[in-house]
């Protein structure tokens, strides 16, 4: 036994990158940053500041209000959680007000809802809120983590050197991975350097991330989301080379229900993050949100093509009169031929709904056997189209329509 526990501390595969096995598809669930910020004022504004109990209510809801049965597990702490000061074995304090069941509790109630509880620190010295930063504490820092049952831990990149984290992020992810606890790593490494003119080298940060931020932090409002929008296309051939099962792209959290996105421009968000095959971590107040987005965020049609096993992100393939058509390839696959999700994102903002006519074979739906197509708004209305079809979609200003096409292994066209 003695033997056995020497043998699993120094075995290489416990200091092996990032083996985790997790985030086989991209990981749904709720982040509390967008919508609640560094809300420490639980006199003044207990429902909405940063404590056990929020996150404890927002577990409530993703279970009660039917998030968690389509895939939604994840409730996760951002910054301001801490005390400003490590204790006397350097280790990290919950704010003793705000937590005062500390961490533990917390993720004994959010495991006892079948979910999983998110934590969040830094690689450099302080966090951005300028709490207490994991730099020289890793190791100490994990074992934290791991002994309070934490499931994903988010890593920022403040008071770091961007330089210097081709260094810190695999250190800390090898710390994490040491403790033998899965826990989702999650990190900030790219965004950091390409702000600071360095290339990221994605090949590395896939190995030690299982998903990280590529642009910069995403806030309420419809120009913020276009320009991450504009950055995934930009840079997609790049990003969508390292995307795949445990190692994802992530634009930053879903706004579906907050204020500054009406529902088109919210459900465009949401199917687009589809297509890049991103993390859904929507950042709400689900506690007061109206029906028409907690549907969007409900609809299993867009989680499924956001989820779908083969984990291959889409890219945007043409332009017709200002409407972009992204298309991502999904399962099932038969013989060579992918299926297809296919979203006709609107830029305009002049005018009513748009009807785009797109030949099929002209966006590389080219399979012999042709498709079955639905819209993810009306699956149960099917139709079958071939190569040479056209199919015309309707799509309104600042908006997307998502289409699906599917191949059938049991369906033949007759001509
Ligand atoms: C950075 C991150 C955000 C959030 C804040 C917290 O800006 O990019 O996602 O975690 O820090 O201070």
């Amino acid at each position: 036994m003695l033997f056995l526990g020497f043998f699993l501390c120094v075995s290489p595969i416990f200091t092996r990158a990032l083996d985790n096995g997790l985030a086989l598809t991209p990981p749904m669930g709720w982040l509390s940053w967008e919508r609640f910020t560094c809300n420490i004022d639980c006199d003044n504004d207990p429902k909405n500041c940063i404590s056990e109990q929020l996150y404890m209510d927002m577990a409530d809801r993703l279970v009660a209000d039917g998030y968690k049965e389509l895939g939604y597990e994840y409730v996760n702490i951002d910054d301001c959680w801490m005390e400003r000061k490590r204790d006397s074995s350097n280790r990290l304090v919950p704010d003793h007000k705000r937590f005062p069941n500390g961490i533990k509790a917390l993720a004994d109630y959010v495991h006892s809802k079948g979910l999983k509880l998110g934590i969040y620190q830094d690689v450099g010295t302080n966090t951005c809120a300028g709490y207490p930063g994991s730099q020289g504490f890793y190791d100490i820092d994990a074992s934290t983590f791991a002994e309070w049952e934490i499931d994903m831990l988010k890593v920022d990149g403040c008071y770091a050197d961007p330089k210097d984290m081709d260094d810190m992020y695999p250190k800390y992810s090898i710390a994490v991975n040491k403790t033998s606890r899965p826990i989702l790593f999650s990190c900030e490494w790219p965004l950091y350097q390409q702000q600071t003119g360095i290339k990221p080298n994605y090949k590395e940060i896939a190995k030690y991330c299982n998903i990280w931020r590529n642009d910069h932090d995403i806030d309420d409002s419809w120009s913020n989301v276009l320009d991450v929008i504009d950055y995934y296309a930009a840079n997609q051939d790049e990003l969508a080379a390292v995307a795949g099962p445990g190692h994802w792209n992530d634009p930053d959290m879903i706004l579906a229900g907050n204020f500054g996105l009406s529902y088109e421009e919210a459900k465009a968000q949401l199917m687009l993050w589809s297509i890049f095959a991103s993390p859904l971590l929507m950042s709400n107040d689900l506690r007061n949100i109206e029906k028409q987005f907690s549907d969007l965020l409900k609809n299993k049609e867009i989680i499924a093509v956001n989820q779908d096993p083969l984990g291959k992100m889409g890219k945007r393939i043409k332009k017709i009169n200002n409407v972009e058509i992204w298309v991502r390839p999904i399962s099932p696959v038969v013989g060579s031929k992918y299926s297809f999700a296919v979203v006709a994102f609107n830029r305009n903002t002049l005018g009513g709904p748009q009807n785009v006519s797109v030949q099929l074979s002209s966006i590389g739906l080219d399979s012999a056997s042709c498709y079955i197509i639905y819209d993810s708004a009306t699956p149960e209305k099917k139709t079958k189209l071939c190569p040479k079809d056209n199919i015309v979609i309707k799509v309104n200003p600042s908006g997307a329509t998502m289409t699906i096409a599917k191949l059938n292994k049991n369906f033949f066209f007759k001509h």
